[in-house]
């Protein structure tokens, strides 16, 4: 590894490294940035697969401007996985869709469903999410006391990607928002208990993979105004999306709309109880500033950490010599501290204008198809909470344990019953 001399441990391929406070993680990220923007690194050490079969190492990337450059640049692909390690292509592309397309299929595929996700779609639904959010928060009121992971964070998500999907029937709803939890949790112990973090992974994949044409079969006899109706109708080059590609989208919407929704609003409740002074300023005019505080919230603690690409060809990043064929894993939420970028960056400032992190990825082909509607979602959560449980108070969260997700297992808190 090419980060010797530094004075934290930087060893961000190891569990060891990732079971390390929140701030010393940070702190590690930080002296990469200023010391060894593109550093390599061995083999990541994999839940999901055993060490002989996870065999190469990867360039870690970890200045903004870097990782932006990277997002953009053709010449890094997603073909290949977009995880740090070797899974089988095959398998990561049934789950995950045009998230592992590079151009001209990745453009074709997005194509298709992009609109359904566009800020003025999102807009159209608003009350119906706000209501939702609404009901989910007003049965809790009355109990002064839960765990918002399970009772909120994890259900609006999963109930407004049920919406969308078009999934009307309760049982496949309960099914899908179930088998979206487990999609991100192989490493979670309520579920490795029973199954090895591949087989959990895979299991929630087929779950889904399987409501996905269950729904197409429904959908195709009677369509509706969902995105399931859309992609059994679309064709392309003259011919009908296959069974498989509607399945592998079905399985990456799930995915992608779930854990990355439910852990930022958990995170956003716990900073704003952390900072009493920003959760204050917050609540003197909710709606006339929580749109500039929840990209302050997302800068803080994006829910994705990294996602990797390929080298397609040799190329220089950051003044590192890139070989085709290299793995190269983008670092958002080192980015996001960047101080060449962001004024005081260890500062969480909810004012802070512009504000250019990368939450949502470093722009180009992947940027976020729902990032509207999961800044959508995270408002109207944060809304609901700060109205209708006033002194509404964290106790002990639960972190899950994650290079990829900044994740949250469990949120007790407690609230007085009016
Ligand atoms: C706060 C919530 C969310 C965050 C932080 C987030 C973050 C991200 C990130 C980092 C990427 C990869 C960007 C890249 O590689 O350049 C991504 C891709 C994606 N996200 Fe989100 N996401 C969120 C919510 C959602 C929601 C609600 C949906 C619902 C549809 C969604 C759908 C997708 C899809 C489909 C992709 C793949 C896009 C592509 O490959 O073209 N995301 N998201």
């Amino acid at each position: 590894m090419s980060t010797a001399g530094s004075a934290i441990p930087t060893d961000i391929e190891t569990f060891a490294f990732w079971e390390r406070p929140h701030h010393e993680r940070l702190a590690a990220f930080k002296w990469l940035r200023e010391n060894d923007p593109v550093s390599w690194h061995p083999p990541a050490e994999s839940l999901l697969l055993p060490p002989e079969a996870n065999r190469y190492g990867f360039w870690a990337v970890t200045r903004h401007a870097d990782i932006v450059e990277a997002s953009r640049n053709k010449n890094f692909q997603s073909g290949q996985g977009v995880f740090m390690e070797d899974i089988d292509v095959a398998t990561v592309k049934g789950a995950l869709s045009f998230l592992v397309e590079d151009q001209p299929r990745h453009t074709e595929l997005r194509g298709i469903v992009q609109s359904a996700f566009s800020p003025a779609n999102v807009r159209k639904i608003d009350g119906w999410i706000r209501q939702h959010a609404h009901d989910l928060v007003a049965e809790m009121a009355p109990e002064g006391a839960a765990d918002v992971v399970t009772r909120l964070s994890k259900v609006l998500p999963g109930l407004i990607f049920a919406h969308y999907v078009g999934v009307t029937d309760d049982e496949m709803r309960d099914r899908t928002v179930h088998a979206a939890d487990q999609l991100g949790s192989w490493n979670d112990p309520a579920y490795t208990q029973t199954m090895t973090p591949m087989e959990v992974f895979g299991s929630a994949a087929q779950t889904l993979a399987a409501t996905a044409l269950e729904l197409a079969a429904l959908r195709r006899v009677e369509p509706g105004d969902d995105v399931v109706s859309w992609l059994v109708q679309t064709e392309f080059e003259g011919e009908r999306m296959t069974d498989h590609d509607i399945a592998s989208f079905f399985v990456l919407l799930s995915g992608a709309s779930n854990d990355t929704t439910g852990h930022a609003i958990s995170h956003s409740l716990i900073e704003l109880q952390r900072h009493p002074e920003q959760k204050a300023w917050l609540l003197e005019d909710f709606e006339g500033r929580i749109d500039n505080a929840v990209e302050e919230l997302l800068r803080w603690r994006p829910p994705i950490i990294h996602f990797r690409r390929t080298a397609r060809e040799d190329c220089t990043l950051g003044g590192a010599e890139i070989k085709a064929g290299d793995k190269v894993v983008l670092w958002y939420e080192s980015g996001n501290f960047d101080d060449t970028i962001f004024d005081d960056p260890f500062t969480l400032d909810l004012t802070r204008r512009p504000n250019r992190h990368l939450a949502f990825g470093g722009g180009g082909i992947h940027f976020c198809l729902g990032s509207a509607l999961g800044r959508q979602l995270l408002k109207c959560a944060l809304r609901e909470v700060y109205t209708q449980l006033p002194d509404f108070e964290i106790q002990e969260p639960k972190v899950g344990f994650s290079n990829i997700f900044n994740s949250m297992r469990h949120l007790p808190a407690t609230w007085t019953v009016s």
